[in-house]
């Protein structure tokens, strides 16, 4: 298991055991944080699984494609260095220590 920890859009925290191999949307939403609506279930074409990733781990994940850039990019909570879909990160052993602060929607 893989040490996340979790914010919601009211500002609490909550540490989460992710599973690998499943993505990091699956993951926060399989633990109950249903300011994630996800509605595409991970399509990757509603940005409603956006996230801002902390810290220096951002640099370590896997890069994004294209059309996760231009989703991300088209939303007003965009922020530069930060914001992923969260339905487009498989979580793996690396991310152990990741901390992700849910986004509002665009
Ligand atoms: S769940 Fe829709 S883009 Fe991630």
């Amino acid at each position: 298991m893989v040490k996340v920890s979790v914010t919601n859009l009211a500002g609490q925290t909550r540490m989460i055991e992710a599973e690998e191999g499943l993505s990091l949307m699956e993951n926060i939403r399989n633990n109950d944080f249903d300011d994630l609506a996800a509605i595409c279930g991970g399509c990757c074409s509603c940005c409603t699984c956006h996230v801002y990733v902390g810290g220096d781990k951002y640099a370590d994940l896997p890069a994004m494609e294209d059309d996760e850039q231009y989703l991300l990019e088209d939303s007003d909570h965009y922020r530069d260095g930060s914001s992923r879909l969260s339905c487009q990160i498989e979580v793996d052993g690396s991310m152990d220590g990741l901390a992700v602060t849910i986004a509002p929607e665009a």
